[in-house]
């Protein structure tokens, strides 16, 4: 995935984000990182609420990627040596082209400086190209007004040295794809030497942009969620295709002026994607998003033009999901990586990464089919398509497997035995591991608003009736609806509405307000 793509700048801030972002760093979901040092552009630390909410987006993914498609995970190194990204490509390739401001210093990335003053797509532009932009647009220092100086590359690889001596030079990787790479013989036997086989890697990837300033949109740490599938060219081909064959995709090809709907099928027919596993992949990636809550309507995939497409690809498809404030942004790159990375580290390594076909008595070559996610995109996307503000109410409406807090517990009054009362109901749902939490401050009116603020699926009240009957009330978050259930029922009705099992209704006996 190509992170530099911002499809529309919306210049404007949309209040709703400013309200998100206010909600999110107060109830901890995520915090500018190293705050009381001044902060550094391009970092974010997940709090208490963005952590959960994080890892069960990884989790989604990996139940689609890993465990649905039968996929085989590792986990390699984050630092890897220099010898890795000469082969791969990213030493000569993985670069930006930058810009400096002669009067003041500041460093800008030419191609979004180019897109925010002049609204060009200029990515993949050569560098004269690009300075010739620069003076015809009269585009000076945004900072400070001064003359911009020449346009030269920048890897944005963070350079290290392994061990002491500094004769051994490393890097944080930039993609988790070369851990696979590297790893491809024993992955081949692992995978019984048969074709086509996945392998996953979940991981920090490190790009030390020149300029963030889109908060959680680009980062220079972050978390990638990434599949190699390994397959014949001559039979690129996914045994499930005709599960999602039929689903639409909104897709934009490259050059072309009208964004069309096509089904996968048709698609992979007419040639717009390069082949079946592409297709496929971008329909389950579609699937994917719509689990998490994004609506269709705000997904699309934009095909990479040859210029924007990294080094190592054939052919890219981004998908891309509607924000309010940031237009459309990119959150996975699906590439044909053809066997460019298998080729490149057979040649730099020496080591034999060609296969044997048994059944097709045929050596090879594998190629790859990639989709990559940018989870931190992704987490973004969920937080704003589940902001909801209706003018009496403001809540997450998170979907409720992916809320960081599955049940909050109210004793109605701080009095007369309910907080007790309360407390037993909250630990009984600790042990049977939900992740709940009890809150007695303040009115029940507040205590609703601040569940819901953070996405509190359901809310359970201990009241005097608990005291009589061992029934409590459980208030939905998205209906304010309420029903009666007895205790004793509790975890396993809590277990299924946060399942999708159950419908809300038919939880306990409904309540009239
Ligand atoms: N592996 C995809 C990327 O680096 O964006």
């Amino acid at each position: 995935m190509k992170r530099s793509t911002i499809a529309v700048r919306v210049n404007l801030l949309s209040s709703n984000h400013e309200e998100l972002m206010e909600l999110a760093i107060r109830r901890g979901f995520i915090w500018p990182s190293f705050e009381m040092y001044g902060g550094v552009r391009g970092f974010y630390d997940f709090g208490p609420l963005g952590t959960p909410l994080k890892n069960k987006i990884i989790q989604k993914w990996r139940e689609f990627f890993v465990l649905g498609e039968g996929s085989l995970e590792i986990d390699s190194p984050t630092i890897m040596p220099e010898e890795v990204f000469k082969a791969s490509g990213h030493l000569e390739h993985f670069v930006d082209l930058m810009t400096e401001c002669e009067k003041c210093g500041q460093a800008f990335k030419v191609t979004e400086l180019v897109k925010e003053k002049t609204g060009m797509d200029v990515e993949g532009s050569p560098k004269l190209e690009l300075e010739k932009i620069i003076r015809q647009h009269e585009i000076a220092c945004p900072e400070c007004g001064g003359k911009l100086g020449s346009v030269f590359e920048f890897n944005t690889m963070f350079r290290t040295v392994i061990g002491p001596g500094g004769k051994r030079v490393g890097y944080l990787r930039p993609e988790t794809a070369q851990g696979i790479f590297v790893d491809f013989k024993r992955l081949w036997r692992q995978a019984r030497e048969m074709l086509p086989f996945g392998v996953a890697q979940i991981g920090r990837g490190y790009r030390n942009e020149i300029s963030p300033r889109q908060g959680m949109i680009r980062l220079r740490e972050f978390t990638m969620a990434e599949l190699e599938v390994f397959f014949d060219p001559e039979g690129p081909s996914h045994p499930r295709f005709s599960v999602l064959g039929e689903d639409t995709l909104k897709l934009w090809r490259a050059g072309r002026e009208k964004i069309v709907d096509m089904e996968v099928r048709e698609a992979v027919e007419k040639g717009v994607v390069c082949n079946e596993l592409m297709g496929y992949y971008m329909g389950l990636t579609k699937r994917f998003l719509i689990e998490l809550g994004i609506p269709e309507e705000n997904i699309r995939f934009r095909e990479q033009t040859e210029r924007q497409r990294a080094h190592y690809s054939k052919e890219t498809w981004d998908a891309e999901v509607r924000t309010e404030r940031f237009g459309w942004i990119e959150v996975a790159g699906i590439a044909y990586r053809t066997d460019y990375d298998l080729s490149r580290h057979s040649k730099f390594s020496k080591e034999d990464l060609t296969v044997f076909l048994q059944s097709e008595n045929r050596r090879i070559t594998c190629h790859v089919l990639e989709p990559s996610f940018g989870i931190d995109r992704i987490f973004y996307c969920v937080l704003e398509h589940s902001y909801k503000h209706d003018g009496k109410r403001k809540y997450l409406s998170l979907k409720r497997e992916l809320a960081p807090i599955d049940v909050c517990v109210f004793p109605l009054m701080n009095r007369d035995g309910l907080p007790e009362k309360a407390i037993t109901v909250h630990e009984l749902l600790r042990k049977r591991k939900f992740s709940v939490v009890y809150d007695a401050s303040g009115s029940i009116g507040r205590r609703y608003a601040r569940a819901d603020e953070i996405g509190i699926p359901y809310c359970i009240t201990i009241d005097h009736q608990t005291l009589e009957d061992h029934s409590v009330t459980i208030r939905d978050r998205d209906t304010t609806k309420q029903v009666r259930s007895s205790i004793e029922d509790l975890p396993s009705t809590l277990r299924s509405l946060l399942n999708g099992e159950l419908e809300f209704e038919s939880a306990g006996t409904p309540l009239t307000k």
